[in-house]
């Protein structure tokens, strides 16, 4: 047995000695002090987890023999903790934390010359719209960060995103555009990405005469975007220590400089920033990320849960979850550690969408399904719509559930409500509620852009936390690899009509695309 198994067989036992999450609350009268924690604009509480105060101490002792400050250490001073890729991670240092002089001279230098850029455009009315082209780590950040600055920031230019290879991405993206004043930004870190470069084409052609003066590109791989077309000074560069997930900090958010000023912009940074310190400076048993990861891995190697739900009950923050896909299932969706060994069950499944309109849909398997889920519920405390009886019931919503998820409802009270019925035996089970489900719950004063960048950075150093006590690299991603070789293994053939060597279930669907 290794010696991280041990490690979990000794919480289990703890598990097993505790009793219910709202009996917790009898037993442990400082409960809230301990489970619930803030920084700046973020509250957090985890006092509805399962975790007893002694399970959180065995936990916080098993983190420290994970060699958790020393990996952290070595995070902040940029030491290539990206072993299989042998590279820095510093996306902290695009923040202003971390990293060498060197780091941080690039890094101010940069956000001068997208600063200067950014300001440019706006003050010179040429363009109305953007085009940000690019997939994953090059999209999904930059749009959620988009809708969650609606919130308190004003759009100055339309902005678009073409992402997926399906035609109808950049299609929408275009529809209604006019070529003249719309600037296209080719974001991709490795320039080699299929989808982003066949969009990237598209929207070439479809920009016409204008494609040479208003087509850009963002990327860590400058010879790629010069090969593909762009001019050397039209090209933002930023560096292989920023992993695409990563990246919304760098040049990869030029486009959100542009649309909403680079002043929203900082702010966005500095949110981050806070929590970057707050992360690297506080003691493990007063660190919010670490807080977070270790009731993951509570939930996901002691108590068994498969997955994880992220319900934000803030419409501008709906795509959370689907940033959170791939930060966390991306990053930590491993299977072996870093020496090569078994790294048994790591990263559980990350999903969820808005509140309330979940609770008209999968809510009943939350409360009643098998095996459930904790949920991150994420709320927003200041109303920013100018609706406080709606903003009102929105709170009220996302209190209630956490509320419901933990106290759940026993038989004996179902009967009680029930009218006297002759099948009262078949009905009352169903209408109880197990309850004892574990979730947390993020308040954020306001949906700020500071407040925004401070909830994203705790996610990236949970991702970091959980990776060292899985033992994984939480920096590479070989996973997607075999996937795109195969695809363009098969484009080829499908275009040549050559039949290939594939099993037979596969030949069948190429045959039937003619
Ligand atoms: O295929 C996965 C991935 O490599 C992600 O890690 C990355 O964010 C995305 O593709 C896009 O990559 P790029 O920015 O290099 O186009």
């Amino acid at each position: 047995m290794t010696d991280r198994a041990s490690h979990y067989l000794t919480l289990e036992n703890l598990a097993s000695k505790s009793v219910g999450i709202a009996d917790l609350f009898k037993t442990e009268p400082k409960r809230l002090e301990r489970f619930v924690m803030r920084e700046g604009p973020l509250r957090a509480d985890f006092s509805k987890q399962a975790i007893s105060e002694n399970a959180l101490d065995a936990l916080l002792a098993f983190a420290a023999r994970c060699d958790l400050e020393e990996w952290r250490a070595k995070l902040f001073a940029g030491e290539k903790v990206n072993t299989s890729e042998d590279r820095a991670v510093l996306h902290m240092a695009l923040r202003g934390v971390g990293g060498s002089k060197t780091h941080q001279k690039q890094v101010k230098d940069m956000r001068k010359t997208l600063a200067k850029f950014a300001d440019k455009i706006r003050s010179e009315g040429k363009f109305k719209n953007i085009v940000h082209i690019g997939i994953g780590g090059s999209d999904l950040g930059p749009r959620l960060v988009a809708d969650a600055f609606e919130a308190s920031a004003e759009q100055s230019l339309t902005l678009r995103f073409a992402e997926n290879v399906d035609g109808a991405s950049v299609n929408d993206a275009t529809a209604g555009l006019k070529p003249k004043d719309t600037l296209a930004i080719v974001v991709s870190k490795s320039f080699g990405t299929q989808e982003t470069k066949m969009n990237g084409e598209a929207v070439c052609a479809w920009l016409g005469k204008f494609a040479s003066t208003n087509m850009i590109a963002v990327t860590a791989n400058r010879a790629g975007a010069e090969d593909f077309g762009i001019a050397a000074d039209k090209i933002f560069d930023f560096w292989d220590w920023v992993g695409g997930r990563y990246s919304v900090w760098s040049a990869v958010g030029l486009s959100l400089q542009i649309a909403y000023g680079p002043k929203v912009f900082d702010a966005f940074l500095k949110g981050a920033a806070k929590m970057d310190t707050h992360f690297r400076d506080q003691p493990l048993q007063e660190n919010l990320p670490v807080m977070m990861a270790l009731t993951g891995i509570w939930n996901r190697n002691v108590l068994g849960f498969t997955s994880q739900a992220i319900i934000p009950y803030a419409r501008r923050i709906r795509k959370f979850s689907a940033f959170l896909q791939q930060l966390e299932m991306e990053s930590n969706g491993k299977r072996i550690t870093r020496g090569g060994k078994d790294a048994g069950l790591t990263c559980p499944i990350i999903w969820g969408d808005e509140g309330t309109n979940g609770q008209h849909a999968f809510f009943q398997w939350l409360h009643q399904g098998t095996p459930g889920a904790p949920v991150d519920f994420i709320a927003v405390l200041k109303d920013h719509e100018a609706r406080p009886t709606h903003h009102a019931a929105l709170l009220a919503n996302c209190f209630a559930q956490s509320e419901a998820l933990m106290l759940g409802k026993p038989e004996y009270k179902v009967r009680e409500e029930m009218e006297e019925r002759a099948d009262m035996d078949a009905i009352a089970p169903q209408k109880t509620f197990p309850g004892n489900r574990p979730s947390t719950t993020i308040t954020l004063d306001e949906l700020s852009p500071f407040a925004l960048g401070h909830l994203i950075a705790l996610y990236e150093h949970k991702v970091f936390v959980q990776g060292v006590i899985w033992d994984v690299n939480s920096f590479d991603q070989w996973g997607v690899q075999l996937g795109k070789v195969l695809a363009s293994t098969i484009l080829d053939e499908m275009e040549t009509g050559e039949a290939g060597d594939h099993d037979p279930s596969t030949s069948a669907l190429m045959g039937l695309v003619k």
